[in-house]
């Protein structure tokens, strides 16, 4: 419900609670509509706190009774919590609140998926369970017994005693209430066993609903790679006898680590080669990793308050980045993630949604679960890394470890960790949590008397709130090369601190080719002239990929623009030969292949004709890249079976990253030959394909060609039964549709009957996919803006979170021509005037109104 002025929480405002908790025991006696909470718990005054209140969180709950050391009490209740006088000692309190998850469709707290019982808490979902100090510097030992005739019932920590129709769970860790969690189904496990290198044997579990069994192996191999990974790489040890996953397929977000009890979207962690793309694996190994990871950077040391929630979510991200890149290509997984932070990072730092890593104030923390806090924050902490040199980063981390243990922590305690280890003062570095925006980065380059010198200026253009910004550390990795390719300085780290600033490498006889920026070692837009000569120069020669595929993309974008300035020309010829050189050449990773092989998307190209103050026009600029992939594929023709025959893989199926570079070559060289055969070999492979990597990438293929009317309608009798499966099948055909026809498709869709638009996936597989087929959905009639707007409405009633989160789709807004943002802002306006519009959405709105 609206609130009547929604309340701003700043991070300046931060005081520690009045109480502790020593502990906490809750009873579940589950019950669709009438789920009764029971409560106890030790709470003592807190000596390192000055204000008493005994304020505890609460929403939605229907309290029954209260007491105080074993009197009844009536408490101040309000629709955020309540108050209550209390001893100046140490006291048990004790409630019983009634909740209904059966109508929980806000999916936060606890709430039913098909039959089955699961929570979701962070950030603040649990008080919408019960009674409590729901803020994750209360950290507690809790004791749960769950009452259900459902057959498994499941908490944090260890499994205590059970009964016919009980269980009980002790988590002997102390944790915040965010990390709590229980799930009651009929659900099968999918076992497995670990032994950590101390010698513990930890029992691991993947529960799924009966008939999903056969889609567990994977995530149960990723899981115990991360635990190993964990102990060889960061030292880090797991400390239950048990480790629980279960999967459910209502859920908002990717998962969640709570403590013993991971929860997960089905998407994120159901896998089998027949129903899962090779990105899925991947994306599964990582979000299992991720999770992980969170029982030391998360859940062991946790946040102080939701404004440090890149300490836990920055640094787990950067590790499963690591883990990532050990297990498959570091190159590819780099060149990937830097793809990712361009397309939602960026946009998101450059717009009106525009925050620091660390925010100072916010309304609804669930709108601060951003690529800003976790990619950009992964950012921060790879630049720290890359300052201080890896021997540094690891004793840094085992002091981390070693001091914080058990604690509720800040950026402050993080950085300090790195100052005692160093010596370094990172004053200066700290800008990186707190200034907003990308920064800007230009280069000029000289040379004069055998000395190469390059001089650097940084400047963030403003952002909300932040007008003025001050230099930032900036590393800079940069290697140059002989004018005949060969490496003449080896990558060297610059640190950048003035906003001018230049480096000289003296001795140099000839002119060297730079190679800027190397690895993206920092998250800064690169202003750079370099010519054509220098970026086919650097595609042929550069030792380090990372740039090599970024010559490659620099000569793309510069390709489109010059055909969106002029309509009448082609793509770069000289690149593109330049190109096929390096795709043919067989020593190279396929993966990396397929990557050269990729085009900035049409929503890059708009964010940077903005960048240099052109208003991109988006249906000019699919012209431009439809008609940029036709020529390639026509001028490559003869070639494409060779490509192809080398992307063949002869093994039986494996997820692994060798074969899934090869099918993604295989992917990219499939859509070049469906422009030129009109969809014939995409048939034959969508016909033949024993794994969906195979089958997704044909059907694809035949959308474009136009050709898929068939397949798609044998994908949907083969996979009517499959959700996940089902949800590729909506989100293609919106995706990959022709942008006048995007709108219609979409319509259509969502009148399909297994259109479930409270479900979250589905309802991300249709609209989500609308905003990102960037020409349909900037549609010059504002049809798709306001498809959207209307679904966003009808969803915010029921889910506040999920539709707050797919407001993004306009963040850009102001990239745009007047009537494209007139017709954005009235679609925003109709949103804002909803009566009884969500905390989450009315924010949201507002700082995209601006
Ligand atoms: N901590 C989870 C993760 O990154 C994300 C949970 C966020 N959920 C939310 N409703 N905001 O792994
Ligand atoms: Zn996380």
């Amino acid at each position: 419900m609206k609130d009547a002025a929604p309340q701003t929480i700043y991070l300046k405002d931060y005081t520690p609670f009045g109480f502790t908790v020593e502990k906490v025991e809750l009873t579940f006696r589950l019950a669709p509509t009438a789920t009764r909470v029971t409560s106890r718990i030790r709470f003592a005054p807190n000596p390192a706190a000055t204000d008493r209140t005994f304020f505890l969180h609460g929403e939605e709950l229907k309290l029954i009774r209260a007491a105080i050391d074993g009197a009844e009490v009536t408490p101040d209740v309000t629709p955020q919590g309540l108050t209550c006088p209390v001893p100046d000692a140490p006291f048990d309190w004790e409630a019983e609140v009634e909740i209904a998850p059966e109508d929980n469709t806000a999916l936060e707290g606890l709430y039913m998926s098909r039959g089955m019982y699961c929570t979701q808490c962070e950030a603040e979902g649990f008080r919408k369970i019960t009674y409590y100090p729901d803020r994750p510097d209360v950290m507690a030992v809790f004791s749960v017994r769950i009452e259900s005739d459902l057959p498994v019932l499941l908490s944090n920590g260890n499994p205590g005693d059970t009964g016919a129709g009980w269980a009980e769970w002790h988590d002997p860790w102390p944790k915040p209430a965010y990390l709590f969690a229980l799930v009651a189904g009929d659900l099968r496990a999918h076992s497995d066993r670990f032994t950590t290198r101390s010698g513990r044997a930890v029992d691991l579990n993947l529960w799924v609903r009966p008939g999903d069994e056969g889609k567990c192996a994977w995530g149960m191999e990723a899981l115990k790679k991360s635990m190993r990974w964990d102990e060889d790489v960061y030292g880090r040890e797991y400390d239950l006898d048990v480790f629980n996953i279960v999967a459910v397929d209502d859920f908002n977000m990717g998962a969640m680590e709570n403590k013993g009890l991971n929860i997960f979207n089905s998407s994120a962690v159901l896998a089998s080669p027949e129903t899962s793309t090779d990105a899925n694996f991947e994306r599964i190994e990582a979000i299992i990793a991720h999770e992980y990871f969170h029982n030391w950077t998360g859940n062991r040391i946790t946040c102080r308050d939701w404004f440090q929630l890149c300490l836990k979510e920055g640094l787990t991200v950067f590790r499963d980045s690591q883990f990532t890149s050990d297990l498959r290509s570091a190159p590819v997984k780099r060149i990937g993630d830097v793809i990712d932070l361009r397309a939602r990072q960026f946009p998101e730092d450059q717009g009106p949604l525009s925050h620091p890593v660390r925010p100072e104030s916010f309304q609804e923390i669930n709108n601060f679960y951003t690529a800003t806090v976790y990619e950009k924050g992964a950012e921060v902490i790879g630049m720290l890394k890359r300052l201080v040199g890896d021997d540094a980063y690891a004793r840094a981390l085992d002091l981390y470890f070693e001091r914080h243990d058990g604690q509720a922590c800040t950026i402050e305690d993080w950085l300090r960790v790195f100052e005692d280890t160093t010596g370094r003062d990172l004053a200066q570095f700290k800008r990186w949590y707190s200034q907003a925006g990308t920064p800007r980065l230009s280069v000029e380059e000289s040379y004069a008397d055998a000395t190469y010198t390059l001089t650097f200026r940084q400047h963030t253009p403003p952002t909300p709130g932040q007008d003025e910004k001050l230099p930032q550390v900036l590393p800079i990795a940069v290697g140059l090369l002989n004018p005949n390719g060969d490496e003449v300085v080896p990558t060297t780290l610059l640190e950048m601190t003035e906003a001018e600033q230049s480096f000289s490498f003296p001795n140099l006889p000839a002119r060297p080719v730079a190679s800027i920026l190397r690895g993206f070692s920092a998250p800064v837009v690169l202003e750079r002239d370099a010519s054509r000569e220098e970026n086919l120069f650097l595609l042929a020669h550069d030792t380090d990929p990372f740039n090599r595929w970024e010559a490659s993309r620099a000569l793309a974008v510069a390709s489109l623009m010059n055909m969106l300035s002029d309509p009448a020309r082609g793509p770069d010829g000289a690149w593109l030969d330049a190109l096929l050189d390096v795709i043919r050449d067989s020593a190279l990773d396929p993966a990396y292949r397929a990557l050269l092989l990729g085009l900035p998307s049409e929503s890059e190209l708009a964010q940077r004709l903005y960048e240099a103050g052109t208003t991109p026009d988006p249906e000019a600029i699919h012209a431009a890249a439809e008609k940029h992939r036709q020529a390639r594929a026509e001028l490559w023709q003869a070639q494409l079976p060779a490509l192809a025959e080398e992307a063949r893989v002869d093994a039986p199926f494996s997820p692994d990253a060798a074969q899934a570079g090869k099918r993604a070559l295989g992917g990219a060289v499939l859509a070049m030959q469906s422009r030129v055969d009109g969809g014939k070999a995409a048939s034959a492979q969508f016909d033949a394909a024993d794994n969906m990597t195979a089958q997704l990438s044909a059907l694809t293929s035949l959308i474009t060609a136009g050709a898929a009317d068939d397949a798609l309608a044998a994908f949907e009798a083969q996979w009517r039964h499959d959700r996940l499966v089902m949800d590729k099948w909506f989100g293609v055909q919106i995706a990959f549709a022709p942008p006048h026809d995007a709108v219609d498709v979409t319509r259509r869709l969502t009148e399909h009957p297994d259109f479930d638009w409270k479900n979250p996936n589905r309802f991300r597989a249709c609209l989500g996919a609308l905003a990102m087929n960037h020409a349909g959905f900037h549609r010059a009639d504002g049809a798709a803006y306001d498809l959207l707007a209307d679904w966003l409405i009808r969803l915010d009633a029921k889910n506040p979170q999920t539709t707050a989160r797919m407001c993004t789709a306009f963040q850009s807004w102001k990239r745009y021509d007047a009537a494209r943002q007139e017709k954005m802002r009235a679609a925003l306006g109709r949103l804002r005037d909803q009566p009884g519009l969500s905390r989450d959405t009315s924010e949201m709105v507002a700082r995209l109104l601006g």
